[in-house]
């Protein structure tokens, strides 16, 4: 997407000019998968595919958004706020929390548009979310506090969304900086930014599979590690030790495996920073493994395709590693490779996917990008 396609579409829809453009991107998960949510460590990193809202502000409250993908609009007042069902209900929860906390929200029109694959675990409505949160921020001239914006939207997906995540992905898309991933302690949300080295591409491989009842499934996860931490006396599964959890007694086996993965991943994040500083791409390939097969074993969020997916990457002889990333249940995986031959290897990756699954995969080479930002004016 550019601004003069933005700028046009706008035109011809509102017959005026857009004051703003917002953009606010998508998050794949290098490691630390479902760690955040038991107050643990996470390395993401933002996406080259985003969300774009251009906006007019409005002299009144009034909140008219199109979407060009869906060709629908979505209407409200910030007076009376009520829940609806759509694509419009996260920027109504963010202008619902925004709101709550006494910010003095504007209306506007808008355009919103955007290229994440929705439900494909690149985190297309945390940037929804953070492109609302930086539209209002815009339109009503308040100052923009990144991580504060990204607490506030997981508050709207939670309460108003009813999804009931952890707070990685706002804080992705809100706080993210080009070239660097995202070391986040999930605790304290400390921040710390980790380069990326310059020899290596990040690939996105979407096995085009998309589960239903993955929420249901999520709130499973969820309830079983709070469980795992209350049988073992700790605040949180962040606290909880290898070695307490093996000789924890009263523990459903199944509890215990999905603790087991909850420590072990927190360990293989703090491990693959290390790797990163080190710049040691071989060990941060292995540790990717080793998290796809505790997701595949003892977390089971694995699918049939991301197994397979995982394993076509594994085959190529430029691949240092690769795991299903996001929440699971299908959606993507994702994949290290040697830069000079990354082309060579989405292309090898999609004919040995199809092969394998009879599925098309969509496979593409990503750049860690900036958080939520104003890119015009
Ligand atoms: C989803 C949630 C996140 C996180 C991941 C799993 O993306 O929104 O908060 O729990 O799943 O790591």
């Amino acid at each position: 997407m550019d601004i003069q396609t933005l700028e046009k579409s706008f035109a011809a829809h509102f017959n005026a000019k857009p004051n703003f453009i917002v953009r606010a991107p998508g998050r794949v998960n290098l490691i630390g998968e479902h760690t955040d949510y038991n107050d643990g460590f996470v390395l993401p990193m933002a996406i080259d595919r985003a969300v774009w809202i251009a906006l007019a502000v409005r002299s009144d409250r009034e909140v008219r958004v199109h979407s060009l993908e869906y060709e629908t609009d979505s209407v409200f007042s910030l007076f009376d706020l009520t829940r609806g069902k759509g694509w419009g209900e996260y920027i109504k929860g963010v202008a619902y929390e925004l709101q709550k906390e006494n910010f003095d929200l504007r209306g506007f029109d808008a355009v919103i548009t955007g290229d994440i694959p929705r439900g494909a675990g690149l985190s297309s409505s945390a940037a929804v979310e953070l492109a609302a949160a930086r539209a209002f921020s815009a339109a009503s001239d308040f100052e923009w506090d990144a991580a504060r914006m990204a607490k506030l939207a997981q508050k709207a997906e939670n309460e108003w969304v009813g999804v009931n995540c952890g707070i990685m992905d706002q804080m992705a898309s809100a706080i993210s900086k080009s070239g660097y991933a995202l070391f986040l302690d999930c605790r304290s949300l400390e921040v710390q930014y980790a380069p990326l080295p310059e020899n290596i591409s990040v690939v996105i491989l979407d096995t085009s599979t998309r589960r239903k009842l993955v929420e249901s499934a999520y709130n499973e996860r969820r309830s079983q590690c709070e469980e795992a931490a209350k049988q073992l006396g700790v605040q949180a599964l962040r606290d909880a030790k290898l070695e307490t959890l093996n000789s924890a007694h009263g523990l459903s086996e199944i509890v215990m495996r999905r603790a087991r993965h909850v420590v072990t991943e927190n360990a293989r994040v703090l491990e693959a920073v290390k790797a990163l500083k080190d710049k040691d791409i071989k060990r941060l390939g292995e540790l990717f493994n080793a998290s796809h097969e505790s997701l595949r074993d003892d977390f089971e969020v694995t699918n049939d395709a991301l197994n397979v997916m995982a394993d076509c990457a594994r085959e190529q002889s430029s691949c240092y590693g690769a795991r299903m990333t996001g929440a699971g249940f299908g959606g993507c995986a994702v994949a290290l490779a040697e830069r000079e031959s990354a082309e060579e290897f989405v292309s090898a990756v999609s004919v040995s996917y199809k092969e394998k699954s009879g599925l098309d995969a969509s496979a593409y080479v990503c750049q860690a990008s900036e958080g939520a930002s104003v890119v015009f004016p």
